[in-house]
């Protein structure tokens, strides 16, 4: 059976961990040439010297997604590498624990979070649009929020910043289709990687409104490969919950 990414190339910021990291395995395993690219890229060279050794291709990247000069250099080195990018997944980003209601939150945390989770996945859309132009298409996958999709408290800058996301995804869905370029926005719930595992407890009302359970990082992973593959070629601007139920609960 043919992989899932045969021929294709994905960049993944924040691939050293989290989705990112679960993404970049399974893309690997479906046949993707893969650029894993991080602000913690020693966490990258990790996860591209495991897909090395499972035989796939990788490539691994230090980037700081809030910062142009940092991007274009990435894209550069990816091209360079590999000559194309047919998909870019925006993982890079998460929320921190001095986030907080609008009254309370530490104010340069709301900027910390706009630059990185918004701003990045801005300059990333930015860059990587005109290439897939060029080359005739390509799949945008960025990572919004339940938060984005319901009303939740506690967090209201990264909310802010993940209904961002979501609206910028919609728009470039709409400009970008004409030319075979597809965006589309994952709004997971909670998901267990490391960095949430130590922020959120089992008391949270996100944690505990997930019907099925709270999601692994793979889950996300398996969605992020649906989208990046020609299964997906009628899919843009689509708004794909991953919450265990819990935006109907
Ligand atoms: N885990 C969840 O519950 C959850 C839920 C909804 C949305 N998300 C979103 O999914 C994405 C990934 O989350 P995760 O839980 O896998 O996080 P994670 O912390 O496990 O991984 C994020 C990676 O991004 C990297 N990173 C951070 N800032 C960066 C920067 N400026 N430039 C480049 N890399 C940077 C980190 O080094 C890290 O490796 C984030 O956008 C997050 O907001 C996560």
């Amino acid at each position: 059976m043919l992989a899932r990414l045969n021929g294709k190339t994905c960049l993944i910021t924040g691939g050293g961990n989290g989705i990112g990291r679960a993404s970049a395995h399974l893309f690997a395993i479906e046949g993707a040439e893969i650029i894993a690219a991080d602000y913690n890229v020693e966490a990258a060279e990790q996860v591209v010297a495991a897909i090395k050794q499972a035989g796939g291709t990788a490539l691994a990247a230090k980037v700081d997604v809030g910062d142009e000069a940092s991007v274009d250099a990435m894209v550069a080195a990816g091209i360079d590498a590999f000559g194309k990018i047919d998909v870019l997944l925006n993982s890079a980003g998460g929320g921190s624990t001095r986030d907080g209601p609008v009254t309370e939150l530490a104010l340069d945390e709301f900027w910390r979070t706009i630059r990185v989770d918004l701003f990045g996945t801005l300059l990333c859309c930015r860059k990587l649009i005109p290439e897939m132009v060029r080359q005739g298409g390509g799949s945008i996958i960025n990572i919004s929020s339940l938060r984005a999709v319901i009303g939740t408290h506690g967090a209201d800058a990264y909310t802010a910043s993940k209904g961002g996301v979501l609206a910028m995804t919609r728009a470039i869905a709409m400009q970008w289709a004409k030319h075979n370029v597809r965006a589309n926005v994952m709004a997971p719930g909670v998901v267990l990687t490391e960095r949430v595992a130590a922020m959120i407890k089992e008391d949270n009302p996100l944690y505990q409104k997930s019907l099925l359970g709270p999601s692994q990082p793979e889950d996300v992973a398996a969605l992020a490969l649906y989208l990046a593959s020609d299964e997906s070629r009628k899919v843009t601007g689509a708004v794909l919950r991953l919450d265990s139920g819990a935006s109907i609960y």
